[in-house]
């Protein structure tokens, strides 16, 4: 199976997040968010590429970049017909390795109730490196971490962390998420 990114022109970016919308149902809330993000702020530091299965439209990935070396993978979202095959992780690892040559650090999270994407997150080799409490919506979230130069240090990557994720409307627990 081929994978490859497509980055979509700048004006087709807001159709293909409202496409979506309909089918994201379990984490509404943090894709409307994310909606209202895109809008106002895509351009400056916000990505959006469409994943492409076969040649297929088949799921789309959000990166916010921090700088020349870090980047939050925001959102991965694989169509539901899509799902199971592998997509994502191929992805995943593909967006790690090669999508952004320069970037050494890839943070990201998911809920801590999302089995099905934290087994992805750690099949692809990220690290569990805290607990992120989002406060208005009283939602945990896994924070995980991955260097993709071989130099990942858990105290390193929680420094980071702690620069990247400190917000009024959440908190970080450091840890592995599991006795927060
Ligand atoms: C989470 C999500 C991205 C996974 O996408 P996906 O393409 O189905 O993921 P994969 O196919 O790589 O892996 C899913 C399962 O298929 C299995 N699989 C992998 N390759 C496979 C293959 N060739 N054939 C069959 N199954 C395969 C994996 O082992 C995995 O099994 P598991 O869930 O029991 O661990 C997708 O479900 C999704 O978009 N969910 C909504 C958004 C979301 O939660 N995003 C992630 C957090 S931001």
């Amino acid at each position: 199976m081929s994978i490859r990114f497509f980055e979509p022109p700048q004006d087709k970016i807001i159709d293909r997040f409202q496409q979506l919308e309909s089918e994201f149902t379990q984490n509404r809330l943090i894709f409307n968010e994310w909606l209202q993000k895109a809008a106002v702020d895509l351009g400056a530091s916000r990505r959006l590429f469409d994943v492409l299965h076969n040649d297929e439209n088949s799921g789309v990935l959000l990166i916010h970049i921090i700088d020349n070396s870090t980047v939050k993978l925001n959102a991965l979202i694989i169509y539901p017909q899509f799902r199971n095959k592998g997509i994502a992780t191929r992805a995943m690892k593909m967006a790690v390795t090669d999508l952004l040559p320069d970037v050494s650090w890839y943070f990201t999270q998911c809920r801590s109730n999302d089995i099905r994407a934290l087994r992805l997150e750690e099949r692809v080799g990220f690290h569990r490196i805290g607990l992120l409490r989002h406060l208005r919506e009283s939602a945990d979230n896994i924070l995980f971490a991955y260097n993709n130069k071989n130099e990942f240090s858990l105290e390193t990557s929680r420094k980071l962390a702690i620069k990247l994720y400190s917000r009024p409307d959440q908190q970080l627990l450091i840890g592995d998420g599991t006795n927060a």
